[in-house]
């Protein structure tokens, strides 16, 4: 079996979302959205990978493949629940009427596009019967005023105090994103129970996630044209709000922060982990393939909690054992894992072999451009919104990927960086403490 650790990457071809994330009979399964035949995206499966501390992943066969009408151009994302020892998977099935290529395009202008809402159960977690286990249980939408027929995908399923719930993202016939809730009293049979939009948040949520977590109730989504209306867009919004089970409305507060400012996250997920936790995973979306095997893995583990009305996320903590004091004579920053400690001062500024930290104007700044391959169109400069008090920095390296957090869970950048060197240019910083990988 394949295995990754610190970062799930791809074991070959494409990886985008995470799905099904769950702690299962006693192993986190972390299923993705998986095009193994290229470095592309293309007819979506679902790959599986198996954790017992999501650091170390082992890798598994397929899950989900493309095996009825209703998901014969994909499998797009969804979610897991266990019930009564079962696995119940919940997922978008993609039909394209009379499209017969292997690589499916967005849209298609003769054809309309049928997003209907799939289920599987497995009895292990382990094996799925594509064959003959799927069941349609919301078919696709055909009434513009419920969402739309194309583009209304990825549930995610809770349990609430007297039902099951499933919320997934779609869009309102004058363009806003909107969010649809279903609710099952038997896991299989689902009626449409409630809708939730505005008009400040792009114009189509993928990958609705809502919770409850310390603190609060949360939901993340990742908007289509919130600043840009063109993809590479990977902006994913969060936001405190509150489920009425009575009446089936979700309520979005007013205010909204990003997951992370480096633009390479797209499409998290969350379940609760073995402590209690609320733990996040997100695609990081990588600009271009470090080589022509794989390309996409998912972020650090991330604990996220409700404080001051506002969604936070910090590192979980079975990460940190992983790292102790450096002692490599010849450390391999460029390829390798480690972890810096450190703090910044306005006006000062670091350097990971030509991948630029800095603070200005109480903003942390981050500059990819040196080294960046010079044909992909992507930005090369992130910033998070000001800094209150001191500037306390986490940077996790994990060969391209580079993630920093800041104060805990002020902040965090996440980006893919490109050519970088040996060379550390750390002068600039105080209190600093390197970590490797053990
Ligand atoms: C998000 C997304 C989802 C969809 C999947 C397809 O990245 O577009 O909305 O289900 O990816 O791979």
């Amino acid at each position: 079996m394949i295995t990754t650790d610190l970062h799930l990457k791809s074991p070959k071809g494409w990886i985008n979302d995470p799905n099904g994330f769950i702690y299962y009979q006693g192993k986190y399964h972390m299923f993705y959205q998986h095009y193994p035949h290229a470095t592309h995206w293309g007819k979506m499966h679902w790959g599986h990978a198996l954790s017992t501390d999501l650091v170390h992943w082992e890798h598994q066969n397929i899950a989900l493949y493309p095996s009825v009408t209703e998901d014969q151009h994909g499998c797009f994302s969804g979610s897991a629940i266990e019930h009564d020892g079962k696995m119940y998977i919940y997922y978008t099935g993609i039909y394209l009427p009379g499209y017969e290529g292997q690589d499916l395009p967005r849209k298609k202008p003769d054809t309309v596009l049928q997003s209907a809402q799939l289920m599987i159960v497995s009895e292990d977690g382990m094996s799925f019967d594509n064959e003959h286990g799927k069941k349609v249980i919301i078919p696709a939408l055909t009434d513009p005023e419920i969402g739309n027929i194309s583009d209304a995908r990825d549930p995610k399923v809770w349990r609430g105090k007297d039902a099951w719930y499933l919320v997934f993202g779609t869009t309102t016939p004058e363009h806003y994103g909107q969010l649809n809730i279903f609710k099952s009293e038997d896991l299989e049979n689902w009626t449409f129970a409630g809708k939730t939009s505005t008009k400040d948040r792009g114009w189509m949520w993928e990958c609705p996630d809502y919770f409850e977590t310390k603190g609060g109730e949360a939901v993340i989504f990742s908007p289509f044209g919130l600043d840009i209306d063109i993809l590479p867009a990977a902006q994913t919004l969060c936001m405190t709000a509150h489920f009425d089970e009575e009446t089936c409305s979700l309520t979005l507060s007013d205010k909204f922060d990003y997951i992370d400012y480096g633009k390479d996250i797209y499409a998290p997920q969350s379940a609760v982990d073995k402590d209690g936790n609320r733990v996040l995973f997100a695609w990081i979306r990588m600009p271009a393939p470090i080589n022509d095997s794989w390309i996409g893995a998912l972020c650090l583990p991330r604990v996220v909690t409700v404080e001051n009305d506002r969604v936070k996320f910090a590192v979980h903590p079975n990460v940190y054992e992983n790292f102790v004091p450096l002692t490599e004579e010849t450390p391999d920053f460029v390829n390798g894992k480690y972890m810096l400690q450190l703090t910044l001062d306005e006006g000062s500024s670091i350097s990971l072999g030509g991948y630029r930290i800095f603070l200005e104007n109480h903003r942390l700044k981050t500059d990819r451009s040196e080294g960046f391959p010079e044909n992909v169109s992507w930005d090369t400069f992130a910033e998070t919104p000001e800094i209150i008090g001191e500037c306390h920095l986490e940077i996790f390296i994990d060969g391209p990927i580079i993630e920093i957090f800041v104060n805990k869970n002020e902040a965090s950048v996440t980006q893919v960086t490109y050519g970088r060197t040996e060379k550390l240019e750390l002068a600039e910083a105080k209190d600093v403490q390197i970590f490797q990988f053990r």
